[in-house]
């Protein structure tokens, strides 16, 4: 059934250029709801991030998606000053960094007043930004449910639910869920606020039952409530024929001609943001020891990472990018031999070359540090063709649907990453392609539409029981 949706969310599904035409917006979340425009009636509620979005801020557009499917996109154009504080101080590193574990507590962060500031007069103002939008369109089509998204957007649904009590809400949360002590990083009435926020609405989704756990502890340390009625697994996905569809495109066939011509015999990939929770730094030092232990593997053997830049206005995902550069610098510069380098390191946001990159790969490597999901490594197996093995952390949510056919890894054991690359290429033909296939058969079986029904299916469960 079609159902009418307005989804919030910071990252919008494509950010306008400045010739006109539409990029589309990287991440997993974007990836992700881009789906549910071909399933249901959207209207997308984002944040304008270009001076093109901007100019196209305040009115509702008329889109459409590249499948065909029409939507409508409402932009927001927050206050500059305003917006750099919820995203860049607040969301991004603060939230992003507790829910991913990433703080040297003995250190960071600083709680300091410039931090109150921009809780205040940035993210909390952001978000009421965002609850005075979706009023608005409430207004317009008031039986539309809500669908909220993400650590951006966490003091919204409370604003919303004040004022229109019998709106359906939901929430989904694509990132982990940490201990309920780590969130004590913030001061009480920040973090109360944030389970607040997140308590006004009817459902609240994770991708696995250990975020979804953690979020039930803290909510009953915090709040004193139970909300296990209301909350949701529901692991996220890809439409699978998307990418049967790219794998066979002109443009990524040029790609991977380029990448066949010039490869090594064994080939590792790694495709993230170069985001600190995906742990790069780790994974060339991992990569170094395998290269150490197997010295009849250099040659054979490359390293390609395809790294789209990240976040570089926050100090610590600039840091982050500088010390990706110099340790692939400093493994190259140890290992490299007559035209062979042990690493190919390309920042760039480079959907085609991605794509061409899964074709290729013997070993996927995703070592992250902590992962709400990981789409890589339900794309990446899909569109394979050499009956690829992947290396996977423990820590992502992938791990809970997809250990059983992987390599997993501890992300901060490096010398358990080296051996498990080393396994990964020593697994013979048979046990390769039984892992792969048993992966592309799941990740066929529980697509992003199955994601979406979870989700429904729990807000139809909520409905009911108000109505009884
Ligand atoms: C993760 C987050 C998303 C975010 C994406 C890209 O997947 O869960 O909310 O959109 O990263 O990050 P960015 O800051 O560029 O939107």
């Amino acid at each position: 059934m079609r159902r009418k949706l307005i989804v919030v969310s910071n990252r919008g599904p494509v950010t306008f250029q400045a010739d006109g035409s539409e990029r589309r917006s990287s991440g997993g979340l974007a990836t992700a709801l881009r789906s549910l425009l071909r399933y249901h009636d959207v209207t997308w509620i984002a944040s304008a991030t270009s001076e093109e979005d901007r100019a196209r801020a305040g009115t509702t557009l008329d889109q459409t998606a590249e499948d065909g499917s029409p939507y409508r996109l409402h932009l927001i154009a927050h206050d500059e000053q305003a917006y750099d504080w919820y995203y860049n101080v607040v969301a991004n590193p603060m939230l992003w960094f507790i829910q991913h574990s990433l703080w040297e507590l003995a250190y960071t962060p600083k709680v300091d007043r410039a931090f109150h500031t921009a809780w205040r007069d940035g993210y909390a103002a952001v978000n009421a930004g965002f609850a005075a939008s979706v009023l608005t369109e409430l207004e317009r089509d008031p039986d539309t449910a809500v669908f909220f998204h993400d650590y951006h957007l966490y003091l919204a649904p409370r604003l919303v639910r004040d004022e229109r009590p019998d709106t359906t809400l939901m929430h989904f949360v694509h990132v982990p869920w940490p201990q309920p002590d780590y969130w004590s990083v913030l001061p009480r009435a920040i973090r109360s606020a944030i389970h607040d926020g997140l308590v006004a609405n009817d459902v609240i989704g994770f991708h696995t039952d250990r975020w979804r756990r953690n979020f039930i502890f803290s909510t009953r340390e915090l709040l004193g409530e139970d909300v296990t009625q209301k909350t949701v697994t529901a692991p996220i996905s890809v439409e699978p024929a998307e990418f049967d569809a790219l794998a066979e495109s002109d443009a990524v066939l040029t790609a991977e001609r380029d990448i066949v011509a010039r490869r090594p015999e064994k080939l590792v990939v790694r495709v993230d943001r170069t985001d600190p929770s995906k742990n790069i730094v780790r994974g060339f030092r991992a990569f170094e020891l395998y290269l150490d232990a197997h010295p009849d593997m250099r040659r054979r053997v490359g390293m390609l990472a395809l790294l789209d830049p990240s976040r570089q206005d926050i100090p610590e995902y600039a840091e982050y990018l500088a010390a990706i550069e110099r340790e692939t610098r400093r493994v190259n510069d140890r290992f490299q031999e007559n035209g062979w380098m042990p690493i190919e390191l390309q920042i760039d946001d480079n959907f085609t070359m991605v794509v061409a990159a899964y074709k290729q790969f013997d070993v996927l490597l995703v070592n992250a540090i902590f992962d709400g999901m990981n789409l890589v490594a339900k794309e990446a197996p899909l569109v394979n063709t050499r009956d690829g093995a992947v290396v996977l952390s423990e820590n992502t949510g992938a791990h809970a649907e997809l250990g059983e056919w992987a390599l997993n890894v501890n992300p901060f054991d490096v010398a358990g990453q080296a051996e498990a690359i080393h396994e990964a290429l020593s697994l013979d033909l048979g046990e390769r392609r039984r892992r792969l296939e048993a992966i592309q058969e799941y990740v066929r079986g529980h697509d992003v539409s199955r994601w979406i029904e979870l989700q429904l299916a729990a807000l139809d469960r909520v409905s009911a029981t108000a109505r009884r």
